[in-house]
């Protein structure tokens, strides 16, 4: 972790890819910079934002006004909110309204918004006319800290989430923390799971100092008094940003952020990707049954368990299955949509397992019937 922010400057972290490498600008205000960033990137380029509908509400016109300050001529889709737009159609309808707004290679595609419209806007950058430029302007706190950086684009299938997708890499990202302040308090408190997700997976350090500072984090600062927020987001941004250089294509490292994945997406797609459980909520649910399948293996101290869950639950978090509201799935059903993860291989489990806070290991050969007692050990607890 690096020492705590001192100024209010923006902070640029730069996503080493080579030839795609790409700047990560993160600071309060910096949405009014978004056309001259564009601008120098991309002299020339017209735009279209896509956004959904309460983003559009709260954001679009002063983005739309910052692209027109730069001279940039800009058209806007927009979808509805949530994670349905994440689907063929959602993928469909923006694919043609770029192509009916005449965007052409050379022009830039937009996200505006969460991971939900990061992920779709993105894959429909990729897939349109072969390939479009695209920049990432996150608006939740989970988009700034994870979403919008890597490159990872796609939808959802009927079989499970972010089945269909391909990895293209933004050309920007802007993250404005303060489009922070209009996000409603449970969705911050969801993006934050995967705030700590950083620190639990790889960073002992940062996670100490989360433990410390959260509620300031949460709080937020509209002057450069507390900058705790802006300081959580670049420390992600900057592990995110190391990772992907790294391992751009998930051929090792990078699974290190599916941390409580391949348990959280179960139980969101169990909950049918409703507001029942958020992702970053599902997350985190995930995370909590992570730290403790690994105790329950013997693999870290239960100590450590009960640290990284008492962090979670004292944010407000899910971290047991009796958190989620309405029916709980049966351990069949949560076993068919493990096995539907596309973490399965040859009939053994992947799961990201730990050894202590900070230490995340891949673990290629987990036996499912362990998995299984496991889940009905906390479904019955
Ligand atoms: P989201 O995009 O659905 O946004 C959450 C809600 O907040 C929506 O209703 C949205 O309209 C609203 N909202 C967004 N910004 C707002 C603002 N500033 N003010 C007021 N309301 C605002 O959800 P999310 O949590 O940002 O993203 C979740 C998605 O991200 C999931 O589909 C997940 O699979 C994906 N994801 C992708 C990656 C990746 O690497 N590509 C990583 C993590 C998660
Ligand atoms: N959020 C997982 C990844 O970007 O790899």
């Amino acid at each position: 972790m690096t020492a705590p922010l001192r100024t209010g400057d923006p902070v640029v972290v730069n996503v080493a890819l080579g030839t795609r490498a790409y700047d990560i600008a993160i600071g309060r205000g910096l949405l009014a910079s978004l056309g001259e960033r564009i601008k120098t990137l991309r002299p020339g380029a017209k735009a279209a934002i896509v956004t959904d509908e309460t983003v559009a509400r709260h954001h679009l016109a002063a983005a739309e006004a910052a692209l027109a300050a730069a001279a940039i001529e800009s058209s806007r889709v927009i979808v509805p909110e949530g994670e349905t737009s994440k689907s063929f159609a959602g993928f469909e309808r923006v694919c043609e309204a770029l192509i009916a707004a005449r965007i052409e290679r050379g022009d830039l595609v937009i996200a505006l918004g969460g991971g939900v419209i990061g992920d779709l806007a993105g894959f429909a950058a990729a897939a349109v006319r072969r390939g479009l430029d695209f920049v990432q302007v996150p608006t939740t706190l989970l988009a700034q800290v994870d979403s919008s950086v890597g490159g990872k684009t796609g939808v959802n299938s009927s079989h499970g989430k972010n089945l269909i997708g391909a990895f293209h890499q933004p050309v920007l990202v802007v993250a404005d923390t303060a489009l922070l302040d209009t996000l409603p308090a449970r969705q911050f408190r969801a993006g934050y799971a995967e705030v700590a997700k950083f620190g639990l997976l790889g960073d002992a350090a940062f996670f100490s100092w989360l433990e410390a500072n959260w509620q300031e984090v949460f709080a937020g600062g509209k002057s450069s008094e507390s900058l705790a927020r802006e300081h959580a987001i670049a420390v992600c941004c900057r592990g995110k940003a190391g990772i992907v250089s790294r391992d751009e294509r998930e051929t090792g490292e990078r699974a290190l952020l599916n941390l409580g994945h391949t348990f959280g997406h179960a139980f969101e797609a169990a909950a049918g990707f409703s507001d029942r459980l958020l992702h970053g909520e599902a997350v985190a649910l995930g995370m909590a049954l992570a730290f403790a399948f690994s105790a329950r293996k013997g693999l870290l101290s239960p100590a450590d368990a009960e640290r990284a869950v008492g962090h979670l639950a004292a944010v407000g978090l899910p971290t047991h299955i009796k958190d989620i509201k309405g029916p709980r799935p049966d351990a069949d059903r949560l076993m068919n949509l493990i096995a539907q993860d596309k973490k399965v291989k040859r009939g053994k489990l992947t799961f990201i397992l730990v050894r202590g806070i900070g230490q995340a290991f891949i673990e290629n050969n987990v036996d499912p019937a362990e998995v299984r007692a496991f889940l009905e050990e906390q479904l019955s607890g």
